[in-house]
């Protein structure tokens, strides 16, 4: 059975485009897939924090330095964020734009599971990531304004962090889908129907 883990990271609690979105691959995929596990984490609600100092030398893939102030607590989590998503088969993540970039709580968590030797090494130099092959990321991403064509690309600062950032561990087969527009009276509806369109139209 396919494990799917799913990171919500929209403040609007209420009324998100991009929980809307990932809620309805979620029962798309529930519905295709019975009997599946998900593992769903809410990145607001329940915060990942900064990376902590006495993780550096696991993330850097030096043995651990003792600390008497807690650092098997910071060990625990990054540990428990990384055998998720080694467990999991797809990745769903809820991104909306915030300043032109992922909001502070993905990257977070984004901190937590880079970890030398054990999602990515330099393999003779070369950047090679180490998490299980087969895995794809479904990435929902929601702005006020519109940066898919034109000028505005250069300032999309979400799907190019993102393709890298995945990829540099191993994850290749990723997916965007974009309502972008939200900000416009005009637009915001038709954007978002499109999107969810697109979602009923993905293979799960
Ligand atoms: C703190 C904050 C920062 C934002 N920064 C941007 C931005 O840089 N560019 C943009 O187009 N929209 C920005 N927005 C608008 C959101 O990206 C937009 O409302 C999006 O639909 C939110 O997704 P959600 O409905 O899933 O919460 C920002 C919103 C907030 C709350």
């Amino acid at each position: 059975m396919p494990t799917l883990l799913v990171l919500h990271t929209s403040l609007n609690s209420a009324s998100s485009v991009t929980r809307d979105l990932t809620a309805t691959f979620v029962k798309r995929f529930l519905a295709d897939h019975p009997g599946a596990t998900t593992i769903e984490r809410d990145l607001v609600t329940e915060p990942v924090p900064h990376l902590h100092p006495d993780l550096v030398p696991s993330v850097l893939g030096l043995a651990p330095t003792a600390s008497p102030d807690g650092p098997a607590a910071v060990r625990t989590l990054a540990d428990t964020l990384i055998e998720e998503l080694e467990s999991a088969d797809t990745i769903v993540i809820g991104a909306p734009m915030y300043n032109f970039m992922v909001s502070s709580a993905l990257k977070a968590w984004i901190d937590h599971v880079y970890r030398a030797k054990r999602t990515f090494a330099y393999i003779d130099g070369v950047p090679t990531g180490l998490l299980p092959p087969g895995k794809k990321v479904i990435l929902f991403v929601s702005s006020g304004g519109a940066y898919s064509e034109g000028a505005a690309r250069a300032i999309d600062f979400i799907e190019p962090f993102m393709r890298t950032a995945f990829r540099f561990i191993g994850i290749l087969d990723i997916t965007v889908i974009r309502a972008e527009s939200q900000a416009s009276l005009e637009a915001a509806n038709s954007e978002r129907s499109r999107a969810m369109q697109e979602v009923m139209a993905l293979s799960t």
